[in-house]
């Protein structure tokens, strides 16, 4: 398993470009089954994820040629079934349910189990399906689908679940009459999905907002569409110029859908200013502590917690962070201890006390997220080295970080085959 060396201590200076946003490309790659044809996807990040999910797609009868930045995936055969091997793999892969059934009448897709944040339940999934008609029982780890044809129907969420929503977007794109909605996730890649059925001959309106209504229709056509910038990709190098006391040129990234994180960085006392197409970070007095809480978009973000976290490590002060989507998600906070950093855990807040410098350690990656905390705070520890190993979570969501951080000063370089 490959690892990454940090030497830690250079204020990161220079441009960065963002890459496409996994979260909008891996429901959009699923949302090609809706169709026969092929369909071309554009600015897509050189990701694990979107390969595990390109092999998924093949498992399921479809030609994908996969070539970040495009991929285009088309063929008409179908096999509505994803097996455990592959949706272990990826929890997204859960989002083939919805397209499946919609278009084949029946699906058999490995329920994705739980993963290091949290026990990851689909029982929202299952329920909207259900009322738009299907059948639905599980065997033997696996939900099993029919329905001759999906009705239109009403759908309450209990909660606002991110693909919980995009599943439901998509079967109902297919089903007969019209879908509902309610207390739907507004994440920006919901919208970015919605565009895309659109674009496909769906009729949805109101996505972004917690209503969403879908008029089914009998057949949808295939596509061509370039992917929204990674808003958390972008958050996250926000917090590494503004940790490392940086000036960085963001570019590729509207500087809209992440009101909640820019808020508390300014308030830590990071600049961020839009420079034309491009964002500005710099920080050049102290850092503040800040107190956040986590929550569905448009509030605080919690893909952005751990890195966040690693922010208040160096601030001046005591800052509280809760965390309230996942029920496990401060895995990052063990590693960040062995680097120095004063946190304390009750329940789901993190108190976090400020301290002057951070020291290298080898430290492990849990988690996406949590991995890109260590890489940050990797480059906060002056003059010290800081290896991060099973950085395979990082590459799942993380198109060339280490690549991209040195071509802004940082000293940091890529270590094959380490031992976990
Ligand atoms: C999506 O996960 C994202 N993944 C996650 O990003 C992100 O952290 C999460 O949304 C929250 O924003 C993708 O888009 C591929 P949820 P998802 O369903 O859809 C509960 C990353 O780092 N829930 O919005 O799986 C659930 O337990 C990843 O890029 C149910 O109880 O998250 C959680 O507490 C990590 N039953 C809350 O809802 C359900 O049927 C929100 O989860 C569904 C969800």
């Amino acid at each position: 398993m490959d690892a990454i060396r940090i030497v830690g201590g250079t204020p990161i200076e220079g441009r960065i470009r963002i890459s496409g946003a996994k979260n909008a490309a891996l429901p959009i790659l699923c949302a090609t089954l809706l169709s026969d044809g092929e369909s071309l996807l554009r600015n897509v990040p050189a990701l694990r994820d979107i390969e595990t999910c390109s092999d998924l797609l093949r498992t399921i009868g479809r030609e994908v040629s996969c070539a970040p930045p495009e991929v285009r995936v088309g063929g008409s055969d179908i096999t509505p079934e994803a097996p455990y091997e592959l949706v272990k793999r990826m929890r997204a892969s859960v989002l083939v349910l919805g397209p499946l059934l919609a278009r084949c009448g029946r699906a058999k897709v490995s329920l994705p189990g739980g993963c290091q944040i949290g026990s990851r339940p689909i029982d929202q999934h299952l329920k909207g399906l259900e009322a738009l008609g299907a059948n639905i029982k599980l065997d033997r780890g696996y939900v099993i689908a029919d329905a001759p044809r999906l009705r239109g129907a009403e759908v309450v969420f209990d909660m606002p679940t991110v693909t919980g929503t995009e599943n439901l977007m998509m079967a109902a794109a297919l089903a007969k009459g019209t879908t509902t909605l309610v207390n739907c996730a507004r994440e920006p890649e919901i919208v970015e999905l919605a565009r895309v059925l659109n674009k496909m001959g769906a009729r949805v309106s109101g996505a972004g907002t917690a209503s969403i209504s879908i008029e089914g229709q009998d057949e949808l056509a295939p596509f061509d569409h370039a992917i929204i910038s990674d808003r958390i990709e972008t958050g996250t190098y926000m917090v590494a110029a503004g940790a490392t006391g940086g000036d960085l040129l963001i570019e590729g990234a509207p500087l809209s859908d992440l009101e909640a994180l820019v808020g508390k960085l300014r308030a830590a006392g990071i600049s961020i200013t839009a420079e034309g197409e491009a964002i500005r970070v710099q920080r050049q007095g102290p850092l503040r502590a800040v107190n956040t809480t986590t929550s569905p978009h448009p509030g605080f973000p919690t893909d952005m917690q751990a890195q966040f976290m690693v922010l208040m490590c160096v601030a001046e002060g005591t800052s509280r962070i809760t965390e309230t989507i996942f029920e496990n998600r401060f895995m990052h906070v063990p590693e960040l201890r062995r680097m120095g950093a004063k946190i304390a855990v009750e329940g789901h807040t993190a108190f976090v006390t400020g301290v002057p410098e951070l020291t290298g350690a080898e430290v492990m990656a849990t988690d996406l997220r949590a991995s890109a905390s260590l890489v940050i705070a990797g480059l906060v520890a002056t003059d010290e080295e800081t290896t991060i190993r099973r950085v395979y979570h990082l590459d799942r969501g993380y198109e060339k970080m280490e690549a991209k951080l040195a071509a802004v000063g940082a000293t940091v370089e890529r270590i094959r085959g380490l031992s976990p």
